[in-house]
């Protein structure tokens, strides 16, 4: 039997991804710190969750190691804020836990004779500039410009993508026996994700759907950062279809192991605007955190996806204007209904 590993599975991404590879016919195995939600459980052929489902956790590994896992998604992760809020946890999650799942991957492809899909979900806190003019006058980023990230997710999450890389092309390159080619490292950079279903937490793209759910619910917002503030943010249908879509890509058409992916990227005063259309008498208020703020002044205005675009055809199909009144404003009326 052939399996799908997902860790991080009851977050939220992880609600929509298990649903997609559940309607693929995948046999999934979820993992996660947090007991996984009935709908999400009930779509996996196995559960891991509490210590077990720690990806820390050794004794994990146990298990995993004896299944044939030709799939993983390795969702996950402590976000931006709670990273940047406790740097060592950060560090032993983020970079020690994608180590643990690499070998488990390699080590599971070298038995199994195949390379192992290994598909991360990187980010766009993996840029950094110095000034709000240095991100503006840069406008839409390429994958190798700009990555001094100022936070230690940023950090991880690029140290990660370098270890993918090697992982698939390099490991071990002075050993006698071939070692590399066991783990076919692919992963998107992800703006801001924002789902009509489930609400983020820890994480420093937050405002958008932060506002949005608040706006539904009837209660009143106080937004974190300034209203000029802009970066690239996706709907959670593209973000999941994305990930997807590149595990699916043929390897010989793609040239980076890394990519970019944008949809929109909007100014949060422009979400604020679109939230007070669906809502009018919404109260969405600014009052800028000021380190808050500084993490996001860091971060990209926007991206250049234009390789994933080539290599595997990828295409956002929500922009602005159809997230709002296609995805989020029908599905969250009716989740607060
Ligand atoms: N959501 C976004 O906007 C966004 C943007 C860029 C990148 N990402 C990346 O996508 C991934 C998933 O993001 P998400 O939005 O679903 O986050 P999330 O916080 O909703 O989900 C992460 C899940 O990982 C679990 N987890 C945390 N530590 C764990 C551990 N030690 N062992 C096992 N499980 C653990 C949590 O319980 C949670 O269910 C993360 O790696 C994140 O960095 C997300």
């Amino acid at each position: 039997m052939k399996y799908t590993l997902i860790t991080g599975a009851n977050g939220e991404i992880g609600h929509s991804l298990v649903e997609r590879l559940h309607q693929r016919g995948d046999n999934i195995i979820a993992v996660d710190l947090q007991p996984l939600d009935e709908t999400v459980a009930a779509k996996c052929a196995i559960t891991y969750s509490g210590d077990l489902g720690n990806i820390t956790n050794e004794q994990l590994y146990t298990e995993l190691e004896k299944l044939d896992i030709t799939e993983i998604y390795h969702l996950a992760a402590l976000l931006s804020t709670s990273a940047e809020k406790n740097p060592g946890l950060a560090q032993h999650v983020n970079v020690g836990g994608t180590i643990r799942l690499l070998e488990l991957a390699r080590t599971t492809g070298k038995r199994i004779h195949t390379a192992v899909k290994f598909l991360f979900p990187s980010t766009i806190a993996i840029y950094g500039f110095t000034s709000v003019e240095a991100k503006k006058s840069a406008g839409k980023v390429k994958e190798d410009e700009h990555t001094l990230a100022h936070t230690v997710y940023g950090i991880n999450k690029y140290y990660c993508e370098q270890l993918g890389r090697y992982y698939d092309r390099h490991f071990m390159q002075l050993s006698a026996e071939k070692e590399n080619g066991y783990v076919d490292f692919r992963g998107v950079r992800y703006p801001g994700l924002i789902s009509a279903f489930t609400v983020p937490t820890g994480g420093t793209s937050d405002y958008a759907p932060e506002m949005l759910h608040a706006a539904a619910q009837g209660k009143a917002y106080s937004c974190f950062v300034r209203e000029d503030a802009r970066i690239p943010f996706m709907a959670m249908p593209d973000g999941v279809d994305a990930i997807v879509r590149l595990a699916e890509a043929p390897k010989e058409h793609l040239t980076r192991n890394i990519y970019n992916i944008a949809a929109f990227a909007p100014t949060a005063k422009e979400i604020a605007d679109k939230v007070r259309e669906l809502y009018p008498d919404c109260d969405i208020q600014f009052k800028p955190d000021i380190k808050r703020q500084g993490i996001v002044d860091t971060w990209c205005e926007d991206v250049d996806d234009s390789t994933a675009r080539a290599d595997w055809n990828w295409q956002a199909s929500f922009d602005f204007e159809r997230t709002f009144k296609e995805y989020l404003a029908p599905n969250i009326k009716q989740r607060y209904s």
